[in-house]
């Protein structure tokens, strides 16, 4: 892979990733292609934005002539960018539907005409909907609940059939809910977390008995890498570390490394379509040498750390937690910004 753009690079996942494709000797130069939302922050790079190996380039993936330029210096795309916040997306699904569908087919379009050697399209177990019982495997059919859900399953779908419409290699991946350091507070780990750090009560939706299973984020990114050297085209993987628990059994987690007692915790009316449990069956990822590393207990007490010493990463985001999602037009602006460092 001489030149990977990333899409989404300055977001939680996507930071996180960038940051261990310009450790990887395997990689010669990363292309960042972030709109810079409300949730893309540069500072998720760190020094990672001064690399000589890095070019990050604010704009938009609807932007088709941004894109194609873009897709044409490069020889492998990872796509992050997304709306990815599900209580976001129940009050402006068109927002969700703009960036996450038609923003992803932007990319394949140029995928298509610059013949990409591979497109990893990052996406989410939520696609399968609710497991009552039992584990999602990567054939199961799609039933997503929340527009969030439904517009990556529809970008997954269009994913794969410009695999097999016009062969380019796409790999799907679906993995479980992240957590690590850096995540935007309006997610549930940073939110409790930061709101148990000032002393402040959490809320848990209805009885807190909704299952979650927790991935860090850095594991996430190793089976993200290991998809892009080697997953087969035309392929979906499963990404998960098997935690499965409660977000009451979650939050008792939380509560002891902020050192909260249980007088936080208070219970609301359950959210609108608030599916009940999510797990996947992990075994083709694991087939291909996926192993997630790290205990939950662990990846917890380091990330709880993380936002007890950088309060400079969060607090400022704290004052506006309903910034909108901002507005994305199909027809975007020409001018965009562009830092390069190669
Ligand atoms: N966070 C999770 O737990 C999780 C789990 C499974 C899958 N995913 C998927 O992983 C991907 C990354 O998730 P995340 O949590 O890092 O998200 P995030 O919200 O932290 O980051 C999204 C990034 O995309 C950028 N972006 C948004 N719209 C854009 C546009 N139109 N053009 C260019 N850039 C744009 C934002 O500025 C931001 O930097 C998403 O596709 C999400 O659906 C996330």
């Amino acid at each position: 892979m001489e030149a990977v753009l990333v899409t989404g690079g300055a977001g939680f996942i996507g930071s996180h990733f960038v940051k261990r494709l310009l450790r990887t000797d395997e990689v010669a130069h990363v292309t960042v292609l972030d709109a810079l939302t409300y949730a893309g922050h540069l500072e998720n790079l760190g020094t990672a934005f001064f690399s000589p190996k890095l070019t990050f380039v604010e704009g938009n993936i609807l932007d088709a002539q941004l894109v194609d330029d873009l897709v044409d210096r490069s020889t492998a795309v990872v796509h992050f960018a997304a709306e990815s916040h599900v209580d976001r997306s129940l009050i402006n699904a068109g927002g969700f539907l703009a960036t996450n569908v038609l923003g992803t087919q932007t990319l394949l379009d140029a995928a298509m005409r610059h013949r990409i050697e591979k497109f990893v399209h990052v996406s989410t177990d939520e696609v399968y909907g609710p497991q009552v019982t039992g584990c999602a495997r990567e054939e199961d059919p799609l039933r997503p609940t929340v527009p969030y859900a439904a517009s990556k399953a529809a970008s997954d779908l269009v994913a794969l059939s410009y695999h097999h419409t016009y062969g380019v290699p796409v790999c799907v991946t679906r993995s479980s809910n992240n957590y690590g350091p850096g995540q935007h507070p309006e997610k549930i780990i940073p939110l409790f977390v930061t709101r148990l750090l000032q002393g402040d009560p959490v809320t848990l939706h209805g009885d807190g008995g909704h299952v979650r299973n927790w991935l860090h984020v850095e594991d996430n990114c190793q089976g993200l890498e290991r998809i892009l050297f080697d997953g087969q085209p035309g392929e979906i993987y499963n990404l998960g570390a098997g935690t499965e628990l409660t977000n009451r059994e979650l939050t008792d987690m939380l509560l002891i490394l902020c050192g909260a007692g249980p007088e936080a915790v208070t219970y609301i009316e359950d959210r609108t379509a608030n599916d009940r449990r999510y797990a996947m069956d992990c075994t083709k990822a694991m087939g291909m040498g996926y192993r997630p590393s790290r205990p939950l207990s662990d990846g917890l007490a380091e990330t709880v750390e993380w936002y007890r010493a950088n309060p400079n990463r969060w607090a400022p985001l704290l004052r506006n937690p309903h910034a909108p999602t901002p507005t994305v037009t199909l027809a975007p602006a020409t001018t965009e910004r562009r830092t390069s460092h190669a």
